[in-house]
């Protein structure tokens, strides 16, 4: 099957060559003339593990190439994908379609012959109704269907969700186009993925709905996570306990500073938007997404609570910027909030990442960027832990201790256990338990090198 990929972007380049895999002869269409040059050399302009591999092969075989230019490719395919951005808009947190219908122009310009118009950007309900509008005043007797296939990869596994979906799904009535559709999926179907056909309706509330009700399980266990604070509670028990009930499961049950990202946020936000447009508002996430935006910043005090409320003129260590592990993604990281609410208090920020530095140093400034755990660790009068990259959850105590000015770490991500940290003479804080602030005698400082 031809199938052309509008948008190269994290969903756009990984489902091109996902479906490249499967033997599909796949275009992959960006309107960034630089990204397209890179792509074309082999260099992939975002950090998702295995993706290298999977294009150089996938373009080495001849199945998957990249351009500019619409025309030809939409003309020549079967299927043509839309996964552009559909940022927050400006102003009133709507989401900002204009990307998906300047592609739908772009398509329409294009069709030749029996098409398939798949979008796979996550779009508020009702918008394959204007890009089908927009496809047929333009083209009025083009044979084209609309479908909504939203995407549920997961940043970070983003081939692995690709490859192993919980669940298809296809929003559409048209029965030719949910062949062309099964066409497309039959590898995965073979391996037993649901496929799951709905109204075109249907499935673009389904995405929102997903995610709003997500970013509704974290917040929940966040605040569930403070109260712990509070009565000398445990989270991760009390997050165990629940998540072992079959009706609730253990995922998205990790307390910690609050989502971020490029889905959920913005996600949230659109959703309400649509609710209230639609006079059927959705109280539960105004109050998440309320919950979640003071929650970033609240870090900071944590922060400042762990140092003995002094922060003006401290040196503070962020180990972590993106919004999670295995990903550049600087979107709506919390990583944003508490630097910035740190410097707002005095303070000054070291940072490393070890993916996400590029793209932090476009929205974080006043930092001090440097290359490792331990280098981060240097001098500085309290560690903070923002991300979970592996990398990070098995530091050499006894050497990250002796870096640093005064032993204070505040772990947002949970990732020690308050015994050891203790038990290696750091003054220990977390989210979601009460008794691991303790004061510990601070150790004699033994200087030593970053690189010893
Ligand atoms: N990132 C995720 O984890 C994820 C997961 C599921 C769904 N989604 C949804 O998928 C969509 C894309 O997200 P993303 O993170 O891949 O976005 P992105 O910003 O990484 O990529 C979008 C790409 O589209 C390109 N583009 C925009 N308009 C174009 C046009 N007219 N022609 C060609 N290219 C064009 C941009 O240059 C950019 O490279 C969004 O709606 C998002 O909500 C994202």
């Amino acid at each position: 099957m031809r199938v052309a990929m509008i948008g190269a972007g994290y969903v756009g380049l990984v489902s091109a060559a996902c479906f490249a895999e499967f033997g599909h002869y796949v275009t992959c269409i960006d309107k960034d003339v630089a990204k397209v040059d890179a792509l074309r050399r082999g260099v992939i302009p975002i950090y998702e593990p295995g993706l290298a591999d999977m294009v150089e092969a996938n373009m080495a075989g001849g199945r998957l190439d990249f351009t500019s230019e619409v025309v030809a490719s939409v003309e020549a395919a079967d299927m043509v994908m839309i996964a552009v951005g559909t940022p927050s808009r400006r102003g009133d947190g709507h989401a900002d379609l204009n990307y998906v219908f300047a592609a739908a122009r772009e398509i329409a310009s294009a069709l030749a012959g029996f098409t398939v118009v798949a979008t796979k950007s996550t779009v508020p309900v009702g918008t394959g109704d204007e890009v089908e509008r927009i496809i047929r005043h333009m083209r009025p007797n083009a044979d084209v269907s609309v479908v909504s296939n939203p995407e549920f990869l997961r940043e970070g596994a983003a081939i692995q969700d690709f490859k192993h979906p919980d669940r298809i799904v296809i929003g559409s009535d048209d029965m030719r186009a949910r062949e062309v559709m099964a066409e497309l999926y039959r590898p995965l179907y073979l391996n037993a993925a649901p496929i799951l056909y709905t109204s075109r309706r249907g499935a673009e509330l389904i995405k929102y709905a997903a995610n709003a009700f997500l970013a509704t399980k974290v917040t929940f266990i966040n605040e569930i996570a403070d109260l712990c604070e509070k009565v000398g509670a445990d989270v991760k028990e009390v997050a165990r306990g629940m998540g072992l009930d079959n009706r609730i499961g253990p995922k998205f049950l990790h307390a910690g500073p609050g989502f971020g990202g490029s889905c959920f946020p913005k996600d949230a936000v659109a959703l309400i938007k649509t609710a209230q447009d639609n006079d059927s508002p959705l109280r539960i996430l105004e109050t998440v997404v309320a919950v979640n935006d003071v929650r970033k910043r609240a870090m900071a005090r944590k922060v400042a609570a762990a140092l003995g409320g002094f922060v003006r003129g401290k040196l503070i260590g962020v180990l972590g910027l993106t919004f999670k592990p295995n990903t550049d993604d600087m979107r709506e990281a919390p990583s944003i909030a508490l630097i910035t609410a740190l410097q707002d208090m005095g303070a000054k920020v070291r940072a490393y990442d070890p993916a996400g530095m590029e793209l932090a140093k476009q929205v974080l400034s006043d930092v001090d960027y440097v290359d490792g755990a331990y280098a981060c660790a240097e001098n500085v009068d309290a560690l903070v832990i923002v991300t979970e990259w592996e990398q990070f959850r098995a530091l050499d105590l006894e050497r990250l201790r002796r870096l640093m000015a005064s032993p204070v770490v505040v772990d947002l991500r949970k990732i020690y256990r308050a015994e050891d940290m203790i038990r290696h003479g750091f003054i220990y804080s977390s989210v979601g338990s009460a008794v691991e602030l303790q004061e510990a005698a601070p150790p004699p400082r033994i200087p030593l090198s970053v690189n010893s």
